[in-house]
C-alpha cells in the first residue's frame, strides 16, 4: 500500500469535475468565467424555487450551467446522505458488504443518477470499507436527461484518478473500480421495456430524489417499478430517499405496494457532511462562486430525509 493513501472526500472529487467543465462551457459558449459563474448562480437560484414550487419542477438540466449547479450546490449533500444509509442500514449494509465480498461485483440500477451521486456515495462506501480487495461496481444509470453523461463520466474519471494516486496504478488493489452504462430513459414510460427484456439483475436499485421531480403520485412511474421489480432478482433491495412528508412516504408506499416489494419502516434520519469533507476542498471554485457579488452561494452542508429499502421477495 502507497503511503500517499488518503480517504475519498465528495468536494475533493467535485473539484476538477467543476473546473473543468467549467472552463470548457467558458470556451465552447466564448463566456468570461465571470459569466459562467453568474449563469451557474442563476440556474441555481431557478433550481431552487423551481424545487420549492409545490408543482412539477421545470428544469433546465439541458443547460451545463443548471447542472453545474446541481453538482455544485446538492450533488455532495445527497452522496453524504446516501452513504450514510449504506453504512448504517443494517439490512442494507449487511446485503450490499455481502455480495461485494462474495462476488466482487455489486450491481446497481439508479433511476435518476446521472449526476453522479450514488457513484460517489459507492466510492466513498468502499474506500472506507476497506474490505481488502477490489469490487467492481457496475451501474446500469437511468435518466431522462443524457447531458448528464458528462457529469457522470467526469466524476467517474476523478474516482479513477484519486484511487490511482492512493493505491497505484493496478486496480486490483484500489477498493472500488467503477463501470457504467447510461440509459437515457424517463421512468414513466414502460413502452420500450419488453424490449430490453431482462437486464435488471441488479443487486440494488436506488431511487433518489427522484419521486419529488416527478411530482405526482404518476401511474407511469408506479408501472416502470413494477415491470422492473418484476424481473429484478429474488432479494434485490430498492433504496428509496425522498425530502421528508407524509406526502412522499404515500408515493413510495403506493408505488412498493403496486410493485410488490416490502418496505422497511420509514426512517427520518439527517446529519451533516463528514468531517474534514467541506467546501473549501473546492478551493478556486468555491471562492468564486460564493464571493460573487450580490448572490454568492455555498454549496449544501447539511441533510435532511425520509428513507425506505424495499426488498423483492
Ligand atoms: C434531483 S435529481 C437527483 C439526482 C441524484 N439521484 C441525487 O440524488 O443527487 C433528479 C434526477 O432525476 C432525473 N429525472 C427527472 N425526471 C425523470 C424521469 N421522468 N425519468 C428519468 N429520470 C428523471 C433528472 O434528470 C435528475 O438527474
Amino acid at each position: 500500500m502507497l503511503s500517499k493513501q488518503v480517504g475519498v472526500k465528495f468536494f475533493d472529487l467535485l473539484r476538477p469535475v467543476l473546473t473543468k467543465r467549467m472552463e470548457y462551457v467558458g470556451k465552447h459558449d466564448k463566456l468570461t468565467p465571470e459569466q459562467v459563474r453568474q449563469l451557474i448562480l442563476d440556474e441555481a437560484d431557478r433550481n431552487h424555487a423551481q424545487w420549492y414550487s409545490n408543482d412539477v419542477p421545470d428544469l433546465n438540466y439541458h443547460l451545463p450551467a443548471c447542472r453545474l449547479a446541481y453538482l455544485y450546490i446538492v450533488a455532495a449533500a445527497n452522496a453524504t446522505t446516501f452513504k450514510w444509509i449504506l453504512k448504517n442500514d443494517p439490512d442494507l449494509y449487511q446485503h450490499v458488504t455481502g455480495i461485494a465480498k462474495a462476488k466482487r461485483q455489486l450491481n446497481v440500477c439508479a433511476f435518476g443518477a446521472g449526476p453522479g451521486t450514488e457513484l460517489l456515495a459507492f466510492a466513498k462506501f468502499f474506500d472506507e470499507e476497506k474490505l481488502g480487495h477490489a469490487v467492481q461496481v457496475e451501474f446500469q444509470l437511468l435518466d431522462i436527461e443524457k447531458a448528464w453523461l458528462d457529469s457522470w463520466h467526469g466524476i467517474r474519471d476523478a474516482i479513477k484518478d484519486h484511487f490511482r494516486t492512493s493505491y497505484g496504478p493496478d486496480f486490483s488493489s484500489w477498493p472500488m473500480f467503477p463501470n457504467g452504462n447510461f440509459m437515457d430513459q424517463d421512468v414513466t414510460k414502460t413502452d420500450e421495456l419488453d424490449n430490453l427484456g431482462d437486464i435488471w439483475s441488479h443487486d440494488v436499485f436506488v431511487i433518489n430524489f427522484v419521486l419529488s421531480e416527478l411530482f405526482h403520485d404518476d401511474p407511469g412511474f408506479r408501472a416502470f417499478m413494477t415491470a422492473v421489480t418484476s424481473r429484478a432478482p429474488k432479494g434485490s433491495r430498492f433504496v428509496f430517499i425522498e425530502r421528508r412528508g407524509g406526502m412522499w412516504e404515500r408515493r413510495m408506499t403506493n408505488c412498493a405496494k403496486e410493485a410488490g416489494l416490502r418496505l422497511s419502516p420509514f426512517q427520518e434520519k439527517s446529519g451533516w457532511m463528514d468531517p474534514g469533507d467541506g467546501e473549501l476542498l473546492l478551493g478556486e471554485v468555491y471562492d468564486q462562486l460564493s464571493k460573487a457579488p450580490g448572490k454568492g452561494k455555498s454549496p449544501r452542508n447539511s441533510w435532511r430525509v425520509v428513507y425506505s429499502i424495499g426488498v423483492k421477495e
